[in-house]
């Protein structure tokens, strides 16, 4: 059977419990802008899921141009932010037009659904991204480590109304890859189990302020909070939070 990427079923378990990182991506991505009076502008969103952030920055004022690889995703996000231009596309294929931010957020640059991911496909999105940002704008990214699942194989288990999710995780040290192979089971579909498979590669601290520095990016902060703010939620382990502007 065909494996996966954020098909339907999917696509909207996501968006109904895992939306915290692109609720917190957003929030800090604002407030980067804000800090040095940039309040409107077009903010492209890398991999934009189900529109959760691409409606908080609609919200705030700014323009929204985000892909995503995922036909569900789009689909959804189309719903929540009408206002946003979206489209089904690679971040390594969106044209970016200029802009005030770039945001990507729910370890969208470690996956590897698109075949020139990984450390040198990232240095050219990232000097893509530098190119397209004006003064000041803000790139806001989270990537996962090494060490973000560990050695031994977790399994997981996640429920909602009318499904269920197994999510097996292993990580290889050695290649510094993430799998997660997941099996939902719907209610509406007993007969029939979704199977996806999401591979990511991990990169370290240094890996990720060489990648900003080859693309020209010289004032870099890495944290491993969206903000110091209580309403930000804690990122899993092994997750950095990235925010490079351009000057
Ligand atoms: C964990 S989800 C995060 C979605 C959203 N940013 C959020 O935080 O809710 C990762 C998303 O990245 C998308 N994605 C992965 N690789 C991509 C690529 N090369 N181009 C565009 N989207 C990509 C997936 O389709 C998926 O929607």
């Amino acid at each position: 059977m065909a494996l996966g990427f954020y098909d339907e079923a999917q696509a909207a378990i996501h968006d109904e419990r895992f939306g915290d990182l692109a609720r917190d991506g957003a929030d800090a991505l604002i407030a980067a802008l804000r800090a040095t009076g940039i309040t409107e502008g077009t903010v492209v969103e890398l991999g934009c899921g189900s529109g959760i952030s691409a409606m908080r920055l609609l919200a705030a004022g700014y323009g929204v141009v985000g892909c995503d690889l995922s036909p569900a995703m789009v689909e959804l996000a189309g719903r929540r932010a009408p206002d946003a231009e979206l489209h089904v596309a690679s971040a390594y294929d969106l044209a970016l037009p200029y802009c005030v931010g770039v945001l990507a957020v729910g370890e969208v640059l470690n996956y590897r659904a698109d075949g020139r991911a990984g450390l040198e496909g990232i240095t050219d999105l990232a000097a893509r991204v530098h190119d397209a940002l004006l003064r000041d704008g803000v790139f806001l990214f989270d990537v996962s480590t090494p060490g973000r699942n560990g050695p031994d194989p977790v399994e997981r288990q996640h429920e909602g109304p009318g499904w269920l999710l197994d999510c097996r995780i292993t990580e290889d040290a050695a290649t510094r890859t993430l799998v997660r192979e997941i099996v939902i089971q719907l209610d509406a579909q007993p007969d029939r189990a979704v199977l996806e498979r999401h591979e990511l590669t991990l990169y370290d601290e240094d890996e990720v302020r060489d990648v900003l520095s080859d693309a020209g990016f010289d004032d870099v902060r890495i944290r491993t909070r969206y903000g110091d703010d209580v309403t930000f939620s804690t990122p899993p382990h092994g997750m950095l939070v990235v925010e490079a502007r351009r000057r």
